[in-house]
């Protein structure tokens, strides 16, 4: 198969929870050890944790954490270019470039605008929008992300269900600007499908795992101590009305959620750990034991890990400084060609 490449990039707003491990981080260990080929790059997005207001001090942390973490679930260096967005500027140029032959309404039907913009009506309970309450790199940053990918002319991008419509947009301008400079130079990035494994929140399990939601007990994250965790999976809802397991999604969710849990671990189907804990007379209890002892065993490493990496600063920005220069030199050879088309 021809050689691919791979892109994609997290936000350094905090310590990953089992949902961002099993829905993405994962996915990307498993591509680095599975496709020798592949050129893979990894990014911590730190522009576009902008968008959102940051804590300068909280940051600055997050950001350090973040590349911490993607070493410690067992992305390496060596083999993977993992590196801050924010050391590469050319990112931005690329992104300002990108804007320019972007129409604005093409943004305005990103579904993540139109969320903003419904939350900025909430809040002033009025029915007008406020769109002073709403800074542009809201709205433009689907820009940056194709700017985040093009700049290494990625032909694979893994991404999950929430973000297909800014990947369709990348295609869409690579497209553009391919046809308008007439020498085409970006490749159309495609998804890089990985199973469904959306991890639901254990408080609530109509809604995802999510680092935002203001209960913490409803998301197990990276470094949660063996005891926090087991607090966590007790205190998970279930459906206390039936005995058994059974997987339902619509009418047990909870339920269901614990055992999409295992089959994401074990890389199984669902059915299949349903049908194990049927047949073995399993309570909710054990249900919990088994999902407990599994997410603790899954965790122990990468929680030693960055343990130790975190307190090795000096590898920290060592790993980072040759990240950025790898990504830097990929860059250059791409926006050469991009400001010659250009004319600049
Ligand atoms: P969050 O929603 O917690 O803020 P992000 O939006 O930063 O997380 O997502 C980072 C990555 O983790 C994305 O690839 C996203 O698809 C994935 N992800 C986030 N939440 C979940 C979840 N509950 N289950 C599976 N994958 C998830
Ligand atoms: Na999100």
């Amino acid at each position: 198969a021809k050689p691919r490449t791979v892109f994609s990039g997290i936000q350094p707003t905090g310590i990953p929870h089992l949902g961002n491990y099993l829905g993405a981080l994962s996915n990307w260990v498993k591509l680095q050890n599975e496709n020798p080929n592949d050129r893979l790059i990894f990014s911590v997005v730190g522009w576009h944790a902008l968008t959102l207001p940051q804590n300068p001090k909280e940051l600055a942390t997050s950001r350090r954490d973040m590349l911490a973490v993607l070493l410690a679930v067992g992305l390496d260096p060596k083999r993977s270019i993992i590196f801050h967005q924010d050391s590469n500027a050319m990112h931005t140029e690329l992104a300002w470039i990108l804007g320019c032959i972007t129409p604005t309404g093409k943004l305005r039907r990103m579904t993540s605008w139109k969320t903003r913009l419904a939350q900025s009506r909430n809040a002033n309970s009025e029915s007008e929008v406020d769109e002073s309450l709403l800074n542009a790199g809201l709205l433009t940053y689907p820009v940056l992300q194709a700017a985040d990918i093009l700049l290494y002319r990625a032909t694979h991008v893994p991404v999950g269900e929430d973000q297909r419509q800014h990947l369709e947009l990348s295609r869409d301008i690579a497209d553009t600007f391919n046809r308008t400079f007439k020498k085409p130079l970006f490749p159309l990035p495609t998804s890089l499908i990985t199973p469904a494994k959306r991890i639901l929140s254990l408080k609530d399990p109509t809604s995802k795992m999510s680092k935002s939601a203001p209960d913490a007990s409803s998301r197990i994250l990276l470094t949660d101590p063996p005891s926090l965790i087991a607090s966590k999976i007790r205190g998970a809802v279930t459906d206390s009305i039936t005995t058994g397991i059974a997987y339902d999604s619509v009418a047990r969710p909870g339920t269901s959620n614990l055992l999409a849990i295992l089959a994401a671990i074990e890389d199984v189907e669902i059915e299949s750990v349903a049908r194990r804990c049927a047949e073995a007379n399993m309570s909710h209890a054990d249900l919990k034991r088994e999902v407990t002892e599994r997410v603790d065993a899954l965790f122990e490493k990468p929680r030693a890990e960055f343990e130790r990496i975190r307190g090795d600063p000096g590898y920290l920005e060592q790993v980072a400084k040759e990240g950025a220069e790898k990504a830097r030199e990929i860059s250059a050879v791409t926006m050469e060609q991009v400001r010659q088309r250009v004319g600049l």
